[in-house]
């Protein structure tokens, strides 16, 4: 089966190749080594745009260096949180948790600041109905069990009426890394 980035890569071709949109606009809310800001940029062309976050100069710089490199235009990078992001801006959000693989393992992300940015996509699901909002979480150290533990609480608990929330993990690995995906029920 996939592996948890493959599968959160598998459902954004997904939503990309079915949306009617004309134009698709991205968050990538943890740039880190751009490798999702590219997939999404790829595959997207010149039918969207992504804004990729980060907080740490390093990968905004590494993304950035990688972009040139392959001649990708439609991306923005901002050296910021993703507490800061206008939500409406969006139709499609993904959240790569945790830390920059290979560096400072203490920079990571936050529950307080990652759920910031959650529920201001999630208020906008009411507004956009085509909004999909990604997470992919890490249960297997310390600030991603908080983390997780937070956010997993948070999307359980969000109303069936209005939204579709779904779940996928490595079932008989619990400290493994899952997605969660938030969206708007289908009526
Ligand atoms: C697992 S990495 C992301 C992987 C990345 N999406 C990729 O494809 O290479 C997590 C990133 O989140 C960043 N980060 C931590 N807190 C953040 C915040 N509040 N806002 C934006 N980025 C943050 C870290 O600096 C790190 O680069």
């Amino acid at each position: 089966m996939f592996k948890i980035v493959e599968f959160s890569h598998l459902i954004i071709k997904e939503y990309i190749n079915n949306s009617n949109l004309s134009f698709i606009r991205c968050l990538d809310a943890t740039c880190g080594m751009g490798n999702d800001t590219i997939y999404l940029a790829n595959l997207l062309k010149e039918k969207g745009h992504v804004d990729s976050y980060d907080i740490q100069e390093i990968a905004i710089n590494i993304t950035k260096e990688k972009l040139n490199n392959l001649n990708i235009k439609n991306v923005t990078l901002y050296h910021k949180s993703h507490e800061y992001i206008d939500a409406s801006l969006y139709d499609l959000a993904i959240f790569n948790l945790g830390y920059l693989p290979n560096t400072d393992k203490s920079i990571t992300t936050k529950k307080e600041t990652t759920m910031i940015a959650i529920e201001k996509l999630v208020s906008e699901i009411n507004n956009n109905p085509n909004l999909l909002i990604i997470i992919c979480l890490y249960p297997g150290h310390t600030e991603g069990k908080l983390e997780s533990d937070f956010i997993d609480n948070y999307a359980i608990n969000l109303s069936s009426k209005k939204y579709l929330v779904t779940k996928y993990l490595n079932y008989n690995r619990p400290t493994s890394p899952y997605i969660i995906t938030i969206s708007k029920t289908k009526l």
